[in-house]
């Protein structure tokens, strides 16, 4: 192993590619706070149990995929492998259900990790931005997240995204639905772990990829021809809301989510360039999530877009987004003098709200000015000792290629008004 490499499924982010990062954390932030979230952000790891109790216990990702420790003190803790318990459990906490203001709207962007099989788009470390709307059941709260998670992807430009819906019914009728599937489930043909899946969690056996196992489902009974009326008319109102929007899905009675907190709505956005690994964001409503955590009862449904899988759905498509130069100004020494004067120059841009950088470590004209270039600084200073006897710098425009000197004391001024 060479010294330098990050730990098996994760990796690093580096310039320039960290910032498209940012910009799709930004992009995906922006209409929800524009919607009335507000940023929330809890530890990196909870106590196992919020997780054992919210995700489930017979998730995958509760069983095989948690990242557990110990502490010296003997907390047993996780390294959060989601964000909606996290959340809900920070929100109860801080009792911001009882401000008199439901729902509570939220949304949050942060590391999450799972110890899954690594491969393309599936990482051990991994970056979400998330919504939770807290304490209401409305349809139209469902609708605007959705809303919401299309606007942000249109936003980036994605075009190649679906969204695929489902409702898994409520407490009422899912257990009558489950109980049907198991009793159908137990006469197949399948292997141990299956059948003992089918005592646990038998609505996960109908995700199973293997042909054999998808071939002897055919006849199993639907979801959908044993939802009660509310759960239906709930559903009916989501999809229309959509419809109104003018929001395309799929409706897509096979979506099985790998949480068990979900009720009545769920769904998840998919994108067509990603192979395996196509989910980009999924969620839905989780109306009981908070009493299996020891809460009262808050009706409530959230979202999480993967940001790494969200990059890789824009390289997929081939876009490059149109990101902010970083440096506008980039100032060129040469000579003792000039560093300091120039760096006073550079200082003062800075504070004048104008990104500024410097050519560091006193090299020559020709390698900074390959750095000027590389910064993508729309202008260069360069003074040497000359120019400072006459009291100016020479300022080139790197687009035109235009040059001139510039009034030391007037810089400022005039790259503001050049910069606009
Ligand atoms: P999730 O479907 O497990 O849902 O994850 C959401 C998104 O996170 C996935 O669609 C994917 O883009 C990304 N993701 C998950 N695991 C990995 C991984 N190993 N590598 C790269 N990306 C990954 C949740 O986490 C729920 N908390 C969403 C939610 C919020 N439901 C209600 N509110």
């Amino acid at each position: 192993m060479s010294t330098f490499q990050a730990p098996k499924g994760t990796y690093d982010l580096t310039p320039p590619r960290s910032a498209t990062f940012l910009a799709v954390r930004e992009a995906i932030a922006a209409p929800l706070r524009d919607s009335g979230y507000g940023y929330i952000e809890t530890p990196g790891f909870e106590n196992v149990e919020l997780f054992a109790r919210g995700v489930g216990e017979s998730t995958d990702i509760v069983t095989k995929e948690m990242y557990t420790l110990t502490t010296k003190g003997g907390d047993q803790l996780a390294l959060r492998p989601e964000g909606t318990a996290s959340v809900l459990r920070a929100a109860l906490e801080a009792n911001l259900h009882k401000a008199g203001n439901l729902p509570v709207k939220l949304w949050y962007s942060g590391s999450y990790y799972r110890y899954e099989r690594p491969q393309a788009g599936r990482y051990r470390h991994f970056s979400q931005v998330g919504a939770e709307a807290i304490g209401t059941e409305d349809p139209v709260l469902d609708a605007e997240l959705l809303i919401l998670a299309d606007q942000a992807y249109r936003s980036l430009g994605l075009r190649r995204f679906r969204i695929l819906l489902n409702s898994l019914g409520d407490k009422e009728c899912r257990p009558v639905y489950r109980e049907a599937l198991q009793t159908f489930l137990r006469d197949l043909d399948l292997d141990e772990e299956t059948r003992r899946r089918i005592e646990i969690n038998p609505l996960r056996v109908l995700d199973d990829k293997r042909a054999d196992v998808q071939k002897q489902l055919t006849d199993a009974p639907k979801l959908r021809d044993h939802l009660c009326d509310a759960c239906k008319a709930y559903h009916e109102e989501v999809r229309a809301l959509l419809t109104t929007a003018g929001v395309a899905f799929e409706d897509d009675e096979k979506l099985v989510r790998g949480l068990d907190y979900y009720t009545r709505t769920t769904f998840e956005f998919v994108h067509d360039g990603l192979g395996a690994q196509s989910a980009v964001g999924g969620g839905g409503r989780y109306d009981g999530l908070s009493e299996m955590i020891g809460g009262p009862e808050l009706p409530s449904v959230g979202w999480a877009l993967g940001v790494d899988r969200t990059v890789l759905a824009l390289e997929a498509e081939g876009i490059e987004l149109d990101l902010p130069r970083t440096t506008s100004v980039y100032a060129v020494p040469l000579g003792e003098e000039a560093r300091r004067v120039l760096f006073g120059v550079v200082t003062e841009l800075r504070r004048a709200g104008i990104a500024a950088d410097f050519a560091f470590g006193g090299r020559g004209l020709k390698g900074a000015m390959k750095s000027a270039n590389r910064s993508g600084a729309r202008y260069t200073l360069v003074a040497g000792e000359r120019d400072l006897a006459d009291g100016v710098v020479q300022l080139k425009d790197m687009e035109s290629g235009e040059q001139g000197p510039v009034e030391l004391a007037e810089v400022a001024a005039e790259l503001t008004k050049r910069l606009g």
